[in-house]
């Protein structure tokens, strides 16, 4: 049987930010399931929802406290499997977070072992202090500070490479792996489609010694990335309950992830495919949150290297954890062609694409604001540990800007009235994006030019042309911002050209007249070049 995924694209939704039916200001499951006629006229197939648990939401949704409860701010189990039947009449499946290296500390388990009862105690990571006062090692979270917490009434430190509200799970306990197994089948057997997997190449710790270096966040991450436990228990959730499922998806979250650890993913049939960040860290300077500005042949080539060595990729520019692509790949000046020079590019190279809610409509970030009201955890903590820099405050905010989510968290843009369609109430429970009331549903889908309208036929193209899907990439000599490959599957090949940059480019003489029916050209025409943003795909068969 096809897998859906070799095909399909990938939607990803945000579901606080999508759509509220009852006007809390708060997307829901309801709202979800009024829009998924506008979801299929997209193109995508396949729908991955940010976490819907039961959940205290400090890090809105990844710190789950009920792992068979739907948080009632989004609806109920029946909302729920009414969605799952629902897009299976449109033909789309949905696909769930799965956030198991860590829970929420609200968790019953975790409530039983800060209790010292067991089994729950062994469901997390507790240890000793090196002597009073001094945690068991020197690792910190990645959201900054200390990743261990003081429990007084245990006389133990446990384990939290995020939040110290999100305590970490023991992977070395087969309980915990049982657990996550009855978890994977009550939804599976539900009918979801399968996984994106949060984090989930850290999930097993090896060792517990000191980490190298002074990094504010994460160290001690060679303790616990991709150890052979790792890939060990990554196989057995693949083989006892994946395998069992005729066609699913498993996408990987893997931090900092390598080529090595990445074929191993897939040739051993740990996951079908994982999210590199490597592209998306090409702007990050100072701090790791002040933006610089990305070289697109850099970006070629990190691109090139994953489309070479990895079968199959999860290609993505969006998420809830990035700011908006256009400002950071493409130019704010050349909005709507570098949003689809962008999309061509992410619906060209060979993967499952992931397009992010509003990626689609050539949506920005929510304006900057004071990160003292952020509602990110991330943001929160930078602000605490830049606290005690002695940075000027306009320097100390930048960077707490820098690593805020709540920007690309903006409520969906549905239409042009005072809330944008997006909640019928009075207020929504973030900033709205920064827009001339252009960009949204309403206005895009009847304006053929629009960046909507534009990956709808991009979908449609790849849909219709299999090359686009399962052809080989074959990489073509070029340099500076042009990007210039050929998909091919047998005989047939279709060459793609983008130019990702602002500046009107001469292409290489052998890609000019080149022969064959032009399938896309965007931009104006130029003689022998291509205009700023522009592209073009030939069918050169
Ligand atoms: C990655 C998720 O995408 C992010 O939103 C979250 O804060 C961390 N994992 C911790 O679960
Ligand atoms: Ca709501």
């Amino acid at each position: 049987m096809e897998q859906l995924w070799k095909s399909g694209a990938v939607y990803q939704i945000y579901p606080r930010s999508f759509c509220d039916s009852n006007g809390d200001g708060v997307g829901d499951i309801p709202g979800i399931i009024s829009k998924l006629d506008y979801i299929a006229s997209i193109g995508v197939k396949i729908v991955w929802l940010s976490p819907i648990y039961k959940s205290p939401k400090f890090d809105m949704g990844y710190d789950v406290a009920d792992y068979y409860e739907i948080d009632p701010e989004y609806g109920t189990m029946e909302d729920f499997e009414r969605l799952l039947a629902e897009a299976k009449k449109r033909g789309l499946r949905i696909v769930m977070d799965l956030v198991v290296n860590h829970t929420s500390s609200e968790h019953p388990w975790f409530r039983a072992a800060l209790k010292g009862e067991m089994p729950y105690h062994d469901y997390y990571i507790f240890k000793k202090g090196k002597k009073e006062g001094v945690p068991p090692n020197n690792w910190t979270s990645m959201f900054t500070g200390t990743a261990w917490e003081y429990v007084p009434e245990l006389g133990e430190y446990y384990l939290h490479l995020y939040d110290k509200a999100q305590p970490d799970l023991n992977w070395r306990n087969p309980k915990v792996l049982e657990e996550v197994e009855n978890i994977l089948r009550f939804y599976l057997d539900k009918g979801v489609y399968g996984f994106r997997c949060d984090v989930i190449n850290q999930i097993y710790k090896e060792s517990f010694e000191d980490g190298a270096g002074r990094n504010p966040s994460g160290r001690g991450q060679e303790h616990y990335l991709m150890t052979e436990g790792n890939h060990r228990i990554l196989r057995t959730l693949y083989e006892d309950v994946f395998s069992k499922y005729e066609d699913h998806i498993v996408v990987g979250e893997t931090f900092n992830v390598d080529i090595e650890n990445g074929i191993r993913f897939l040739r051993d049939k740990e996951l079908d495919m994982f999210f590199t960040f490597e592209h998306v860290a090409l702007d990050k300077g100072l701090f790791g949150a002040l933006p610089k500005k990305v070289n697109p042949a850099k970006l070629r080539e990190v691109l090139y290297k994953y489309q070479k060595s990895i079968p199959w990729n999860a290609n993505y520019w969006e998420n809830h954890d990035q700011h908006r692509c256009i400002a950071r790949f493409g130019s704010l000046k050349y909005r709507d062609a570098s949003a689809k020079a962008l999309g061509t590019l992410l619906l060209t190279l060979k993967g499952t694409p992931f397009i992010y809610q509003g990626q689609e409509l050539g949506m920005l970030d929510a304006p900057m604001k004071d990160p003292e009201t952020s509602t990110d955890c991330a943001a929160q903590a930078v602000l605490r540990l830049t606290k005690g820099f002695h940075l000027p405050k306009w320097l100390r905010y930048k960077i707490c800007n820098g690593i805020d989510r709540d920007s690309c968290r903006a409520p969906m843009s549905w239409d042009n009235s005072i809330n944008q369609g997006f909640t019928p109430g009075d207020k929504a429970w973030l900033l709205f994006a920064e827009d001339d009331g252009t960009h949204n549903v309403a206005c895009e889908d009847k304006n053929p030019e629009s960046v909507l309208n534009f990956y709808r036929k991009m979908l449609d193209l790849r849909a219709k042309h299999e090359e686009l899907t399962h052809g080989n990439f074959d990489p073509l000599p070029s340099k500076g911002p042009l990007f210039a490959f050929r998909r091919v599957l047998g005989k047939a090949s279709i060459l793609v050209l983008i130019n990702l940059s602002a500046k009107a480019i001469k292409l290489p003489v052998y890609l000019r007249n080149i022969e064959g029916k032009t399938l896309l050209s965007l931009g104006e025409d130029i003689p022998a070049g291509l205009p700023p943003f522009g592209v073009r795909a030939i069918d050169v068969g």
